[in-house]
């Protein structure tokens, strides 16, 4: 099997996209195999994005991470990880590609509506971080 995870971050929650988002998920043929409503503490959000710790924006990233509601899933497709990125788009909405989730409903770079893993190995390291083994079907 072929999983990423991925994040509905609290902008678009916060926003009302969830039904919209996870809705594009399904039509581009992600199957959910785990999905949640939860909030990040400040100490998962700086967990979670460690690889980021000697970046300038990374204590704006935390608070806002750790800011409201976000929805975490599993998503299975083959080539999981590369065809995710592609659906939702660059990081930064203003040069994410038409149709693309980051290009519907980010309202920045920051605040940018989805979260995708980077590999394989992230996918699972990122699925273990917020799943249990009874919470991924
Ligand atoms: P993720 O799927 O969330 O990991 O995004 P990404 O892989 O497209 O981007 P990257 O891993 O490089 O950065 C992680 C997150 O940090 C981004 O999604 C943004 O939320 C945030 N970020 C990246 N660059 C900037 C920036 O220049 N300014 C701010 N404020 N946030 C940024
Ligand atoms: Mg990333």
């Amino acid at each position: 099997s072929n999983i990423t995870f991925t994040m509905i971050k609290p902008d678009a929650v916060a926003d009302g996209h969830i039904g919209a988002i996870l809705g594009k998920i399904s039509e581009s043929g992600f199957k959910i195999k785990a999905l949640k409503l939860t909030q990040l503490t400040v100490a998962d959000a700086k967990k979670f994005y460690e690889v980021h710790a000697e970046r300038p924006f990374y204590s704006e990233l935390v608070e806002f991470m750790s800011s409201g509601p976000i929805v975490a899933a599993v998503l299975e497709k083959d080539n999981a990880v590369e065809d995710f990125r592609t659906l939702i788009g660059s990081t930064n909405p203003a040069e994410a590609a038409e149709g693309t989730i980051r290009k519907m409903f980010a309202r920045s770079i920051g605040e940018n509506a989805v979260h995708g893993s980077d590999s394989n190995e992230n996918a699972l390291i990122e699925a273990q971080f917020h799943f249990s083994g009874r919470e991924i079907f």
